[in-house]
């Protein structure tokens, strides 16, 4: 297994907190999966774009909240990525869509799986967390509640590319592409996009989280993967950090990584420590590959991820971190 490093700032919790004003950070991630060449430089460019958006909230007084959900619909509007616009296609040629947000002040939490025809299910996701009393809405569910709060639908044609309609007609194999994908003991190759997702820490201190995917090519209609399962593509709690997780649904879900992730982080390991034991944990105990963002209420990050690639991108003060290959830690300063 390719364990690429985690990234962490290197800055103290406790020299943080001396700081009563604390520096807003917002992460980003495009999906840990095997990243062609090809797709490279557009992946790049659209975590920094999410990156900048998600932070452009929080510097303008928005909640972590605010942040997350505006970084995701950057990535999911954009086609590179396997969310929203960009989605891929299920075994029967559909897109259905997962998606999940949490606050880490209160742990409210709010999840949609299975929607169809939807271009932002982070939003979503946020409504079913505000606007109803329960925490994931599935399927035809979610689209009758979309309906009833006026959320605009659009033809699935325009959620679909050129790109995955070729890759879908030649993989036809679910299995295959998920070990060629995700599972490291097999040749990965350029089968299936994954996930994209953010975390936020607010300058009061607040951590949210938010994922969204069209999960994995030629999935069972119905599947659902980890991305919308509270603990599993995500978890947010201000007492000790918020996460976001990409990579094999299956596998995160067996070993909850999110939550895996925290408990660590809880036992007082650092958030690059945290992330890397626990994605070493999924490769050994099921064969998983994947990837994780993580941000402390202090405003300790990290990147890090088993795929072959990632791309990710942060904002911390007034530089913005990213990368796509293992080890890659490249900056330029925010105002650029
Ligand atoms: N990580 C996304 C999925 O497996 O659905």
């Amino acid at each position: 297994m390719t364990m690429a490093e985690g990234f962490s700032n290197g800055i103290k919790p406790e020299d943080q907190e001396r700081n009563l004003k604390m520096s807003a950070v917002v992460v980003v991630h495009g999906g840990a999966w095997a990243i062609p060449d090809d797709l490279a430089e557009a992946s790049v460019d659209g975590v920094k774009v999410a990156a900048r958006e998600g932070f452009s909230v929080l510097n303008t007084g928005g909640s972590a909240l605010d942040a997350v959900e505006a970084a995701v619909r950057a990535l999911e509007d954009n086609t590179v990525f396997n969310a929203g616009h960009g989605a891929v296609l299920n075994a029967a040629g559909e897109v259905e869509l997962d998606a999940f947000i949490m606050d880490g002040r209160t742990l409210a939490t709010g999840a949609v799986s299975s929607v169809k025809n939807i271009a932002n299910p982070v939003s979503l996701a946020r409504a079913v967390m505000e606007k109803t009393s329960h925490i994931m809405l599935t399927s035809r569910g979610a689209n009758l509640f979309a309906e009833s709060i006026g959320t605009a639908t659009v033809p699935t044609d325009t959620l679909v590319t050129e790109y995955e309609r070729k890759e879908w007609e030649k993989h036809t194999n679910y299995v295959s592409g998920v070990m060629e994908d995700f599972n490291s003991q097999w040749k990965v190759s350029a089968v299936a996009h994954d996930t994209v997702g953010a975390v936020a820490v607010d300058s009061a201190g607040n951590v949210a989280c938010a994922t969204s995917t069209g999960g994995i090519r030629n999935k069972m209609v119905g599947r659902v993967g980890d991305s919308p399962i509270i603990g599993s593509g995500g978890y947010a709690d201000n007492l000790s950090g918020a996460v976001s997780c990409t990579g094999h649904g299956e596998s995160i879900l067996k070993v909850t990584l999110a939550r895996l992730i925290l408990s660590h982080i809880e036992q007082g390991k650092s958030v690059a420590d945290s992330s890397q034991l626990s994605l070493q944990y999924m490769g050994d105990r099921v064969c998983g590959a994947g990837g994780a963002i993580v941000v402390s209420p202090s405003g300790q990050w990290a990147a890090t991820f088993t795929s072959e690639r990632m791309a990710w991108a942060a904002v911390d003060r007034d530089v913005l971190w990213y990368g796509l290959d293992p080890k890659e830690r490249l900056k330029e300063p925010l105002s650029q």
